[in-house]
């Protein structure tokens, strides 16, 4: 362990903003979080930043669906992260976004310096276009028929069916995703960063050997660097410019008259590390440039192995060739799998929902705790099981480690008035529970990302507490302690030796669980705990306790199955039709007669959602964003929570009642109610569907 403080700029992958979570991001962020905790513990300065993803393609895509500029629909996302990263004790110093004018500054600026290192070629090629959008095609937005297995519909890039990869241009009878309309091929300049040059090549195959990867990683990345057949590396050149429309940074020193063109996505992502930390030093006001000047300073990535390249070949090499400090590592880990296997890619939203999992007051550090258990520094694939889930947090979080402390704390307030045992307080080793190099094996194991080695080595030392406890019987001791004082002396002797060394498993646990640890900080009297306090380098032990409170209830599997049940609407409901009376359509008798005057005061309007989230502290209503062709947008909460995750209604068009009295609600005001079908029985028939008019229907148009 080095002594001076080490100076750490950590960061996570920046998310695309063009959606919530999944738990594959909350799987990255904790990895990240309890390593920058672990860190800071040993009194090391972190700036731990990350930032949102915001352009390219999909995203203005997206936004145009959702009819939101893009700016708009980012600034939507943008808003909804704060829920997860509190909800899950995600320490970040600073949340950023790539649209923000440093990184527009930084990009601009790494890009002219490349330029003058003589690393920016222009070369003109041949693409498709959409002629009825007036944009450039990018390849996941043309569809056609397979050249090679002829399934129709595939994608410009490859095909899903026979697995092969070409390009749009070979596809059969090409179309636009986005219009239908059949592409022309059109001629563009574009920019390359021109990574086949041997500077490149060479200064790569350094840093790859330097940085330390992870094996696997290295191997891979080599493979990329080695020459092919005609003896040039297989790594070709990168394309890092598109044309307008894009969703981007523009790119400067165009010559006059010639047409605006962009960063691709992935130019101006990484930038957005560099950004995200610029402003949080301004912030600070700290001087950006000397910070990052500081030979030691020291810069970590993690990600996840689906974006190795970006991070190890063309990240390190933009930085490098424009003059600046590159990265001492990049950290990768594998993918996150629920249950049955199935990867959570980036648009499947399957399996486990972060907020829902919080929405069901499921303990954050329960999941922190069990991925730690199951994390290594491997570029290893890891499963979330639901039993497995329980029973990690069930036996060996609080049945071995939580009880220990519920188990002793009570003697040491009925008999000792809360103090612990004087002589056993600064005693290293603690007699039979032998310490010896315990908080160093764990301390290397965090320092390693070996998040699983560190929980066991946690785990067998809380065995032998618990076996230490159970062996002196302190329940037997206590029945004669008025009597025999021998007998009280041992009993607090025995209590106190099993907090204490709950005390410091706690230390060694606290980059896991930050907000337990901070009960037992208070418990203890002993505030912001440092892993100098293990072994009392830091000059402070626990003397006496707080009355004890309970610290961490366990999983209820009721908690769990209600987590992986499928959204209302996605299974049917039971056909308990049957039992209703054939005049009781829906589960209810059908309403009085009305004329049509009367039906005609109710004025009811196709509404775009432009935007829906949930409603904090409302477990029933949505917050829907209404685009009703107004000047203004409408804001309506509707009570369909229990069937729709909110991201899959953004985009869609209903039905809703426009004339209908504003309603004030706790939450803030409803304006007017969007048309939903139930049955009338809604416990035996539970499900709730949303109206969606006919396809072309426009915001604004009377239902009549
Ligand atoms: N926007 C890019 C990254 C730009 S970094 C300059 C991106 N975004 S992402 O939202 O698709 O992914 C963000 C991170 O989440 C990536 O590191 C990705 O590997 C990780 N994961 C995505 N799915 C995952 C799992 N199922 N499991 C674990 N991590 C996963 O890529
Ligand atoms: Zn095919």
């Amino acid at each position: 362990m080095t002594t001076s403080p080490r100076k750490l700029f950590v960061t996570t992958a920046l998310p695309y903003a063009n959606a919530g979570f999944h738990i594959g991001h909350m799987m990255e962020y904790i990895q990240a979080d309890i390593w920058v905790r672990y860190q800071r513990m040993q009194g090391h300065e972190v700036n731990f930043v990350c930032a949102d993803d915001t352009h390219g393609a999909p995203i203005m895509i997206a936004a145009d669906k959702a009819g939101l500029s893009p700016q708009q629909f980012v600034a939507h996302i943008a808003a909804g992260r704060a829920q997860y990263l509190n909800g899950f004790h995600i320490s970040f110093d600073n949340w950023h976004s790539t649209d923000a004018p440093e990184n527009h500054a930084l990009a601009q600026q790494i890009y002219r310096d490349l330029k003058k290192a003589g690393l920016i070629a222009s070369r003109t090629i041949e693409q498709f276009f959409d002629p009825e959008k007036n944009m450039f095609l990018p390849d996941r937005y043309i569809k056609g028929e397979c050249p090679n297995c002829h399934a129709k519909d595939q994608y410009g890039d490859n095909c899903e069916v026979c697995g092969k990869v070409y390009s749009p241009t070979d596809l059969i009878n090409p179309y636009s995703a986005l219009s239908g309309a059949k592409p022309e091929l059109k001629n563009s300049e574009h920019f390359f960063f021109t990574l086949s040059d041997p500077r490149c090549v060479a200064f790569l195959n350094t840093w790859i050997t330097q940085s330390g990867l992870q094996s696997e990683v290295a191997n891979k990345v080599r493979e990329w660097l080695a020459p092919g057949d005609d003896g040039k590396p297989k790594l070709g050149d990168w394309d890092i410019s598109r044309d307008a429309p894009y969703f981007g940074i523009e790119i400067p020193d165009l010559p006059e008259g010639t047409p605006k063109k962009y960063f691709y996505v992935w130019l101006d992502a990484p930038v957005g590390y560099l950004a995200s930390l610029q402003n949080l030093l301004v912030k600070r006001g700290v001087d950006y440039a000397q910070y990052m000047a500081d030979a030691a300073l020291e810069q970590y990535h993690f990600i996840g192995k689906d974006i190795i390249t970006f991070h190890t070949l063309f990240w390190p090499a933009m930085l490098h060739f424009s003059g600046r400090k590159v990265p001492n590592n990049v950290f990768v880990h594998g993918f996150l799998t629920v249950n049955n296997g199935e990867k959570m890619s980036k648009s499947r939203k399957t399996g486990l929902d972060p907020l829902k999992y919080l929405d069901l007051k499921m303990n954050p550090q329960w999941l922190r705790y069990y991925l730690a258990a199951k994390l290594n520094a491997k570029n290893e694939d890891i499963e979330f099981s639901a039993e497995d889930f329980m029973l990690r947090v069930n036996s060996d979080l609080i049945g071995k480690y939580v009880n220990l402390a519920s188990r002793a704390a009570p003697f040491v307030h009925k008999y000792f008035g809360g103090a612990l045992d004087a002589n056993e307080v600064a005693v290293k080793g603690g007699g039979p529970l032998e310490w010896s190099n315990f908080n160093i094996q764990i301390s290397d194991a965090y320092n390693a990302r070996e998040y699983g080695k560190a929980v066991r080595l946690t785990m067998a030392f809380i065995d032998q507490v618990n076996e230490y406890f159970d062996s002196q019987k302190p329940w037997n001791l206590a029945k004669t302690v008025d009597t025999d004082a021998a007998q009280k002396a041992q009993l607090h002797q025995v209590v106190s030796r099993c907090l204490i060394a709950f005390w410091r498993v706690s230390i060694c646990l606290k980059p896991i669980l930050p907000a337990l640890v901070a009960q037992v900080e208070a418990l203890f009297e002993t505030p912001d705990l440092q892993w100098a306090d293990f072994d009392g380098s830091a000059g402070r032990f626990p003397t006496r306790i707080q009355p004890y409170q309970h610290l961490m209830q366990r999983v209820d599997i009721k908690q769990l199955e209600a987590l992986f049940e499928p959204p209302a609407h996605v299974e049917p409901a039971q056909p308990a039709i049957e039992t209703v009376a054939p005049q009781d359509p829906g589960g209810e008798p059908i309403a009085p007669t009305i004329s049509i005057d009367d039906f005609a005061k109710i004025d009811l309007r196709i509404a775009k959602i432009v935007n829906c989230e949930p409603v904090q502290g409302s477990t029933k209503l949505l917050r829907l964003t209404l685009d009703v062709g107004e000047a203004e947008m409408r804001n309506v909460f509707s009570g369909i929570a229990s069937a729709y995750q909110p991201q899959d209604l953004i985009g869609k068009h209903t039905v809703m009642v426009a004339n209908l009295a504003p309603r004030k609600m706790k939450f803030g005001i409803s304006q007017g109610m969007v048309l939903a079908a139930s049955h009338g029985d809604e416990k035996a028939n539970p499900g709730i569907y949303v109206l969606e008019p006919g396809t072309g229907a426009l915001p604004g148009m009377r239902v009549r």
